[in-house]
This record gives C-alpha cells, structure tokens and sequence, in this order.
C-alpha cells in the first residue's frame, strides 16, 4: 500500500471516545512505533540527498505523512510502504544538486510543525517560493522564531513580521552563514538553522540556553555532511551536499512514556518496551521518573546510526515523591510533560517543573490544558511565572462519568486516556482521533498489554 492511502489499520473514533479500565494490569513486552522526530528528519534529507535512500521503522502517522507529502509536492520520489508491525519502509529518491521543485500549489503541513520548521530550513537556499500552510492549531503556532535567523541568512518570507502561517518563503541561492544565539532550547529551530547552513558559504554556528534532541547533528554525517556538536553549540560549514543513505529508525521513547507510565499508575503493572530510542536529549522522562522513586529502568543494546537504541523496563512502584525538575533538563522531556504530569499527580509532595514557557505553544496551550484535567481529577496544580507546580495527591479516587477534552492535541488525548486504562472507572476523551498525529495504534497496543 503507498503512502497515498489511508493508514492501515487505524481505528476511527467518534467526537467522544469511553475509555474503559484495563481488565488486568499491563504486563510482557512493549514495541512502539518509530521515532516521530528521527523519522521526519529521514524522510526530508533522504529527499535533499543526491540518489537513493532506503529508510525503514519509519513512523506511520499523520504528522510524518504531512513531511511525505511536502517532498513529493517539492519533487522528491517517495515509495513507503506500509510494513507488516505497521511501519513504513522503502526509498527515497532525493532532488540533490537539482534542488526542490516549484510545487503547484501551497504546501499542507497538517498539525505538523516538525514539518513546516524543518522545511523552512530545507527550503531556505533554494530559488523556489512557496507557501507553506497547516490546520487551525498550527496555524497558531509561532514561527517567527525560525524565520527570524533565516532572514538574516537571506530568505524572504511574506506577509513580511508575520508571526504565523500561512507564510510564503522565497528562497536564497547566495545564503550567508551565521552565528546565532537561539533564545529558546528548540530542536526545530536549530535543525532549520542547521539545514539552510549546509548551503550557505562559511560555517553557520547555533547555540542554544538548554540541550535540545540532536537527532539533526547526528543524521547529517550520515548523509554525508560533517557537523560539530558541544552540549549547547551545534555547527556546520558549507556550502555542503547531502549523499543518500539508510536509516533505520529507532521506537519514539515520547510513545514509550505512555505505556512507561501507565505502569506507574496501574497497580501490579511490570513491563519493558523494546527498540526505543535512548538518546539522553529525549529520555528524561526517565530520569524525573527515577528521580520520584519510580522502578525503571533503561539498558542499552548498540546504536541505529548514531542513535543509543534499547529498551526501558518499569514495574509499578507504591510509592513516588514529588520532585524539582530542572530548567536545563525540560527539553529533554518537553513532550512528555503532560503524562508525567498525570504520575505528579499521585505522587507525595509537590513536583515543579521549572521555565515549561515552550508547553503554551505546541499544539495547544499544554500548560493550561494540565492544570484543567488534573482539576478533573481533583487535583491541585498552578502556574508560578513560568513554572508548573502539582500538588501530588496519592489517595485520588477517580470521580465516575469525567470527560476530558483532548483539544485535538495527540498527547493530551493519550495523557487522559490513561486515566481510565488505569484506573476504575471509564472516562470519556473528546477528539481522541488525534492520536492518529504520533500514534495511530495507541489503544489496541495499550489493551495488548493487559491481556
Ligand atoms: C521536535 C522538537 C520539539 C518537540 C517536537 C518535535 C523535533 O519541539 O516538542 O514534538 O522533532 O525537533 P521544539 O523544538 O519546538 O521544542
């Protein structure tokens, strides 16, 4: 089946969903989809790269169906299949030398904003002018942190100060590289930066306040374009050229957290999810979770590319304390905030977790939506300037007949829907189709494990 059709296999949900209680804990062995972030990064150097790429483990969801369609749209050659455990695998044929395509029309980003950054970068040192465009949420989403340091490398965007899309990007074949100081810690912001560098004269140098995920350092050797990498700084000279290659992508550990901690949540739970992704920039759910006493556990197994890849066990553990989560460490579990927001919530004392400014502007207002839900749940939690505090509760009884709304948000509709898979009572999730963005199958592989 091509890429073209609908994914396989995804069931269809209602505008409300009942979420039903598990009829045992979770238990055996877990496998997640492939790496959300590791996966649009293959499938948009595979299409800057000169030949072939074979990529394979690709995740299968409407956010990376949204890079799929951009760089066929920009000319690429994309033959993914969809895969027996429900991954996409196949070739790429990139534009190389010849550079993107002017596509006919706007380019649709969905609720992706991986895609639309990225691309901007990807675009950036080309003489193509294309607007780019996504659904109501991204539509929000602010932008003018990624077009602000590639106007200063030369390309043009319009509406000219536009802080949201739809934005039309012209693009520059005489870029100047740079010397940037991100104001925020933003993987996609660096990798945009990063990827209109390759093509820009002289080396063009990111630094950023925190560590973010480094996938883009990592995967652009593989291709062929050396970079320099420190814990706050990543570089690259050009003018450089992307050579095809494989990748093999690693499970999404931000998929993994979900099964991880509904093992926490749920009494008797023990399990271990396989083949993930353990790149220190991405597993520090993990870390906050050892840090409230919660038994978990990471083992490596060897790499895919450059990528740390293994497993993380975790049995339930009675007892988690609250804890402080550093500034420095947030990126490193930015997507993983709300669900670790849910353990907070049963833990004893507070968990605060410091300068979470960048959770008011993914696909939606993540801060607020927390502190909606768990007051749901009953459960205290507030703003303290930036920071978010949760006053954990580890007597909670689930009030009958709650109802949370998703917002259309991916990892909101799987954080509440934990509440019912773990606990005694059904809740109710509005819009839980948008699991479909990062995990399509997340319900029947949440119901696998506790049979
Ligand atoms: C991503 C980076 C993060 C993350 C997003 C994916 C990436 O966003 O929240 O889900 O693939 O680079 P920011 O870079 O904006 O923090």
């Amino acid at each position: 089946m091509s890429t073209s059709a609908p994914a396989a296999e995804v069931p269809a949900f209602g505008p409300q969903t009942l979420i039903e209680p598990l009829p045992a804990p979770l238990h055996g062995e877990a496998r997640v989809p492939g790496d959300k972030s590791i996966s649009h990064r293959a499938v948009l150097f595979a299409a800057m790269a000169e030949g072939t790429s074979r990529l394979s483990g690709v995740l299968d969801s409407q956010d990376v169906r949204s890079s799929i369609g951009a760089v066929r749209a920009l000319g690429a050659d994309a033959q993914l299949d969809v895969q027996p455990d429900g991954s996409l695998a196949g070739t790429v044929t990139g534009w190389g030398a010849a550079g993107p395509a002017q596509p006919d029309g706007p380019i649709d980003c969905g609720n992706s904003g991986t895609t639309a950054r990225l691309l901007m970068g990807v675009l950036a040192p080309w003489p193509v002018t294309v607007e780019l465009t996504g659904d109501e949420s991204l539509q929000r989403r602010p932008m003018r942190r990624i077009t602000a340091p590639l106007m200063k490398m030369g390309a043009r965007f319009e509406p000219a100060g536009r802080e949201t899309l739809p934005l039309t990007e012209t693009g520059n074949a005489r870029l100047r590289a740079i010397d940037y100081d991100a104001p925020m810690a933003s993987a996609q912001l660096k990798t945009a930066v990063l990827l209109a560098g390759v093509f820009a004269e002289g080396t063009t140098t990111l630094r950023e306040p925190a560590p973010s995920r480094n996938h883009t350092e990592l995967m652009l050797p593989e291709f062929g374009v050396p970079t320099t990498a420190a814990a706050r700084l990543a570089s690259v000279t050009g003018p450089a050229a992307l050579t095809a290659a494989d990748v093999v992508v690693p499970g999404d550990p931000s998929s993994a957290a979900f099964p991880v901690c509904a093992a926490l949540l749920r009494p008797g739970s023990r399990l271990t999810v396989e083949n993930v992704s353990l790149s220190p920039a991405r597993i520090g759910f993990v870390r906050t979770l050892e840090r409230m006493g919660a038994d978990v556990a990471v083992r490596h197994e060897g790499q895919e590319g450059k990528e740390p890849r293994g497993a993380i066990s975790v049995a339930y553990t009675d007892v988690l304390r609250g804890c402080e989560v550093p500034a420095q460490h947030i990126a490193s579990l930015v997507d993983e905030v709300p669900v670790l927001s849910l353990v907070a919530a049963r833990a004893r004392g507070v968990t605060v977790f410091k300068d979470v400014s960048e959770l008011r502007v993914k696909e939606t207002d993540r801060l607020a939506a927390i502190i909606d839900g768990l007051a749901l749940l009953g459960v205290d939690a507030w703003t303290a300037g930036d920071d978010l505090c949760i006053e954990g509760t580890p007597s909670l009884v689930v009030p009958e007949g709650l109802v949370f709304d998703s917002l259309g948000d991916h990892r909101l509709a799987m954080t509440w829907a934990l509440v019912g898979l773990t606990g005694r009572v059904p809740v109710t999730v509005r819009d839980f189709g948008c699991v479909a963005v990062s995990y399509p199958n997340f319900l029947t592989d949440m119901e696998r494990l506790a049979k």
